[in-house]
C-alpha cells in the first residue's frame, strides 16, 4: 500500500498509548476511529485527547482548532465497525499475549484485506504476533513513545514475514504524523529503546530498595547529572510501573538475570500503584510527593 492511499486509520486501545496514537493520526488530518471493549474507556480517552489538545493550543503548539482536530475522531465499541473499509490498524491494547492473540483473530475476519496492521507493542515478537492473523507480511511494529503527541521517535519493527512494501508504508506513515521513524530490523526482545531504557527505571529501583538513595535523590541525580528530562521515577510513573515490570520480566525471559525486576517495582504493580494513570505510583499525583518505600 502506498501512504497516500492512507486516510483511515483505527486505533485499537483507548488507553495512554492508544488515545495518544489517535491524537497524532488526527492532528495529522487521518480520519480516526478509536475502539475499546467499554463506552467508558472509550470516553476517558477521548476526554485525555480533548485534554491534551487544549493544552498543546494554549501552549502554541498546536496548528489546527482542537475541535476539528476532534471532529476527525469516531468512538466506536463495535469491533466490525471500526474496521470497516480501514486502510491501517494500530493495535495498543494491553500488553498480554492471550489478549492480542484474541484481538488479531477478530481483526483478521473483519478487516479488508489491504489493510496493514501496525502493534504498539512494548517488547512482544511482531513474527509470534503476526502469525495469528491472515496477513503476516501486513504485519509489523509501530512503536510509540510516551507522550505520542509530545514524543518524535517511532520504532517501526520488521517481523519475520514483514514486506517491504509494509514496512516502508509504515515508515511513511509515521513521517506524515510527524514523526522520525527508526527502522529496527531484528525482531528482539524490548527492541531497542525499552531494552536500554528499562534497566535505567529498574537500577533506580534497586538503588533505592538497597537503602542507598531515595527517590528524589535518585530523580535529582537523573535530571541534573545523567541529563534526563524527567527523573527515573518520574518517567516509571509516566510510563506506568505495570509497563515497565511487564517489559522487564519478557525480557528478563528472553534475555536473562539482568532484567530481573526489582522486588520494589514488583511491589507497586502488586499494589496497582501503576503511576500517574492510577493517581499513585512513586509520587502522590495529587500532592505531588514522593511516597516513602518503607
Ligand atoms: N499533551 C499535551 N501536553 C502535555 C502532555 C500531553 N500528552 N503531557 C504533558 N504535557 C504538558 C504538561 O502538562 C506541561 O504543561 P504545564 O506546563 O502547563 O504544566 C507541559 O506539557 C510540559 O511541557 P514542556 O515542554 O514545558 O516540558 P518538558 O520540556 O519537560 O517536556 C516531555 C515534556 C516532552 C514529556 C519531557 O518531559 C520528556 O521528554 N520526558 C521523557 C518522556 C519519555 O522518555 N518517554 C518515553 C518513555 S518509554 C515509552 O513510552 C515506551 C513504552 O513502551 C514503555
Amino acid at each position: 500500500m502506498d501512504v497516500d492511499d492512507i486516510t483511515t486509520i483505527t486505533v485499537l486501545g483507548a488507553g495512554n498509548m492508544g488515545h495518544g496514537i489517535a491524537e497524532v493520526a488526527a492532528i495529522a488530518g487521518y480520519d480516526v476511529r478509536l475502539r475499546d471493549v467499554e463506552d467508558d474507556l472509550v470516553r476517558a480517552g477521548y476526554e485525555n485527547i480533548e485534554w491534551s489538545l487544549n493544552k498543546l493550543a494554549e501552549k502554541d503548539r498546536l496548528d489546527a482548532d482542537p475541535e476539528t482536530v476532534l471532529d476527525r475522531i469516531s468512538l466506536l465499541v463495535d469491533l466490525s465497525a471500526a474496521l470497516e473499509d480501514t486502510d491501517v490498524v494500530i493495535e495498543a491494547v494491553p500488553e498480554v499475549m492471550d489478549i492480542k492473540i484474541d484481538v488479531y483473530e477478530e481483526v483478521a475476519e473483519h478487516a479488508p484485506d489491504r489493510a496493514i496492521f501496525a502493534t504498539n507493542t512494548s517488547s512482544l515478537s511482531i513474527t509470534d504476533l503476526s502469525e495469528v492473523t491472515d496477513r503476516p507480511e501486513q504485519f509489523c511494529g509501530m512503536h510509540f513513545f510516551n507522550p505520542p503527541v509530545r514524543m518524535q521517535l517511532v520504532e517501526v519493527i520488521t517481523g519475520a514475514h514483514t514486506s517491504d512494501d509494509t514496512i516502508e508504508a509504515i515508515e511513511a506513515l509515521a513521517e506524515a504524523f510527524g514523526k522520525t521513524p527508526v527502522r529496527v530490523r531484528k525482531d528482539s526482545p524490548g527492541f531497542i529503546v525499552n531494552r536500554v531504557l528499562t534497566p535505567l527505571l529498574n537500577e533506580a529501583c534497586w538503588a533505592v530498595h538497597e537503602g542507598d538513595a531515595d527517590i528524589a535523590t535518585v530523580d535529582s541525580t537523573s535530571k541534573y547529572d545523567i541529563g534526563l528530562p524527567m527523573g527515573a521515577f518520574e518517567l516509571a510513573d509516566q510510563v506506568g510501573n505495570d509497563v515497565a515490570h511487564h517489559v522487564l520480566e519478557y525480557v528478563n525471559s528472553e534475555l536473562g538475570q539482568a532484567y530481573e525486576p526489582c522486588p520494589l517495582l514488583t511491589d507497586k504493580v502488586e499494589a496497582e500503584q501503576f503511576g500517574e494513570k492510577t493517581g499513585e505510583g512513586w509520587y502522590d499525583h495529587d500532592e505531588g510527593v514522593a511516597i516513602p518505600t518503607d
